[in-house]
């Protein structure tokens, strides 16, 4: 089995680039920030903090999260429930970045993980791939650019869908996650020692993916 791991800060491009990667090989793509998004949603329907490890983690029985593929696309389901368009909501990104710093979070999402790619080509994005969930993927990408760059993309994307947002509080939130993702204590956010790093700040989609997937060629051969 091949995998492809896609490691990088919020808003880099990397499910894009990945999900064109993806297709491109007939791989499967797994977008593992879905995970800790739905566990972000679960805390909060609950109204329990996103910070709160303990109650959080004495909650984590409840709890059954499944990845299933309808036409090559991921849906997320937490407790039989389609969550896939509720994880997306804004708010989500730093409730899903909060709960990640909790282990026992962690410890309950790692063997999803690594069943998702014990049977099967996949392409997995995240932000501990390379390091912890597969250390031993074939060919490994550490994908980053500047906070401005990331936070200038998130907010085209926002504004072509009709929404309304303020420039400088993404760039606020993309600094603050990056931040929490990156000094956490548990398999913080960084670059392993044997994945490529691409600095994507300028460039298009596509340049990304082409880049990828030279990427993977030349580590296929
Ligand atoms: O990729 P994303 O924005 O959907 O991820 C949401 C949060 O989930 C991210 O800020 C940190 C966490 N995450 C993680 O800790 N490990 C992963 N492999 C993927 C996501």
């Amino acid at each position: 089995m091949i995998s492809v791991a896609i490691d990088g800060p919020a808003g880099v491009g990397k499910s894009t680039a990945a999900k064109a990667v993806a297709k491109k090989l007939g791989y499967i793509y797994v977008d593992t920030g879905a995970l800790y998004r739905a566990i972000g949603l679960f805390a909060s329907e609950r109204n329990i903090g996103t910070t709160d490890a303990a109650g959080i983690s004495a909650k984590l029985h409840e709890i059954r999260i499944k990845l299933d593929y309808l036409d090559g696309v991921q849906r997320v389901f937490l407790n039989g429930r389609d969550v896939s368009d509720d994880i997306r909501k804004p708010e989500m990104g730093m409730a899903a970045s909060n709960v990640s710093a909790i282990p026992k979070v962690r410890d309950f999402l790692l063997d999803l993980q690594r069943d998702m790619a014990a049977g099967q080509n996949v392409v997995m994005d995240g932000r501990d791939i390379g390091t912890v969930v597969l250390p031993g993927a074939k060919v490994k990408i550490y994908l980053t650019a500047s906070a401005e760059a990331r936070a200038k993309r998130r907010f085209e994307e926002h504004v072509a869908k009709g929404e309304q947002v303020s420039y400088n509080d993404i760039l606020t939130e993309i600094k603050q996650r990056d931040y929490n993702d990156m000094n956490r204590s548990i398999a913080p956010l960084k670059q392993a020692g044997d994945a490529v790093l691409i600095d994507n700040t300028g460039w298009t989609c596509k340049e990304t993916a082409d880049q990828i997937m030279k990427i993977i060629e030349e580590k296929t051969v």
